[in-house]
């Protein structure tokens, strides 16, 4: 029976005084296993910089970013004030057929910091929602180029693009697919990038000179003119920061470029200087055709996700169409005034505080504390790149997954904020971490793992 929520509560301060008498049944949440949160609840309260605290004051140094998404660090003054002057001046707007400023501005701002030539950007409201979009994309240039046929897209097995039927088909992560059987037809997937013979590997990993060429294998399996696009993550961040080999990615390029396929690069969590510079195509000196981003594009503030292409792919569509609508695509909020006006104001807090050449001068100091934990009990891996770290832990036999998880629960306590994906360990904290707060994390992290028998 539908109850009467407390109406007299509204502002979140009052939210969180009063947090032990909300009902926690009504928000179904996601990702989450939901009957052990609720009968364990931990409710964050606040951010600032680098810390959360809890409803009930706990002070937690935030080794995550949120979900890789804070990079300028939390409450930022300046995103918060431009999305306060947004929403009061213009709360919404819609872009089918009209425009407003604010979206115009932050697809510029961003265009300048994409690799050279990918100036073309198309506001979503997420990393999922970009992955779609850019599929799509691929699939109108294909057509407007009167190669209809293209219509296969390769994917990488565990790779994570979102959750929509798009990204989940290409996608590369079986739980995430098994229990949604329909996918989008025609797609096919490259191995992963993760041998695992190379361990406590600083940095990329050794040229494997034979892994791309997969693709070739793929080409001629299915042929060459019903391929439409290739779809990875730099570095597959949600499967448990999987580094690229040396020359991998400049294979896929090299491959897709030969037979007239389009490469698309997931940026969702290696934009905005995540490897210390504005985007990863730009660490690897590999430029895709399409490259999808989120996340840190507000600093996580306001939802918000962006595509950009490249001229080619853009003109191909937009000049290749009758008159009228070009591309049969778009969301409500794509260009939103309140989450344009957070872009603008992020990506100026980037520029002004330098925060990418910041994370790009720690990222040493961060691999050697991340590699300092190689002997803590039960670690069997340890990847790194710019500032994200992947600790590999052995499974409890029978129980995949509860070491990792036991340990989150002991970092939370202890005050430290992990992300664990089956028994792996990911690191990639507000990029204006210091040197001082990286060894904390660390640190913290090693005492966690001496106690996770
Ligand atoms: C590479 C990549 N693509 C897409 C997504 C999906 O983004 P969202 O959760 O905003 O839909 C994520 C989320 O972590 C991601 O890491």
């Amino acid at each position: 029976m539908a109850t009467t929520a407390k109406l007299d509560i509204r502002t979140p301060e009052e939210l969180v005084a009063a947090a032990g008498d909300l009902d926690l049944s009504h928000f179904w949440m996601p990702f989450t296993n939901n009957r052990f949160f609720k009968a364990n609840p931990r409710l964050l309260a606040s951010a600032k910089d680098m810390h959360y605290e809890t409803t009930d004051g706990h002070k937690v140094l935030d080794g995550t970013a949120g979900l890789w998404c804070v990079n300028a660090g939390h409450g930022r003054a300046p995103v918060a004030a431009a999305i306060a002057a947004a929403a009061q001046t213009l709360d919404f707007a819609p872009t089918f057929q009209l425009g407003h400023p604010m979206a115009f501005k932050a697809a510029t701002a961003l265009a300048a910091i994409m690799p050279a030539g990918l100036d073309r950007i198309f506001f979503t409201d997420s990393g999922s929602e970009s992955a779609d979009t850019a599929l799509k994309m691929a699939l109108a240039y294909h057509h407007a180029r009167g190669e209809a046929q293209r219509f296969r897209l390769i994917g990488r097995q565990r790779g994570y693009h979102g959750t929509n039927f798009g990204g989940m088909s290409v996608g590369g992560i079986g739980g995430n697919r098994r229990r949604h059987v329909s996918q989008v037809w025609g797609v096919d997937h490259l191995a992963h990038t993760h041998g695992d013979a190379v361990r406590f590997q600083r940095g990329m990993q050794p040229s494997n000179g034979n892994l791309a060429d997969e693709l070739e294998e793929l080409v001629q399996l299915h042929g060459p003119e019903t391929i439409a696009a290739v779809i990875v993550e730099p570095v597959a961040g949600s499967t448990g920061v999987l580094v690229p080999p040396q020359g991998y990615l400049q294979r896929l390029r090299d491959i897709t470029r030969k037979y007239g396929i389009l490469l698309i690069f997931d940026e969702v969590i290696t934009g905005f200087g995540r490897l210390g510079t504005p985007t990863a195509a730009e660490y690897f000196g590999v430029t895709p055709d399409i490259l999808t981003m989120a996340k840190g594009l507000t600093n996580g503030s306001v939802p918000m996700g962006a595509v950009a292409a490249s001229r080619e792919v853009h003109d191909t569509v937009v000049n290749g169409s009758p008159a009228g609508i070009e591309f049969f695509h778009g969301y409500t909020y794509s260009g939103h005034p309140v989450a344009a006006a957070a872009a603008v104001a992020t990506l100026g807090l980037y520029a002004d505080e330098g925060i990418f050449a910041h994370a790009a001068g720690l990222a040493k100091v961060w691999e050697e504390a991340a590699h300092s934990l190689r002997d803590c009990p039960n670690v069997i891996d340890i990847r790194n790149i710019g500032l994200v770290a992947g600790i590999e832990l052995a499974a409890r036999d029978g129980a995949p997954g509860a070491r990792a998880m036991e340990a989150f629960h002991r970092a939370f306590d202890a005050g430290l904020l992990i992300r664990v994906t089956a028994d792996i360990i990911a690191l990639s904290p507000p990029l204006i971490v210091s040197e001082s707060q990286i060894h904390e994390m660390f640190g913290k992290l090693a005492e966690v793992l001496r106690q996770t028998a």
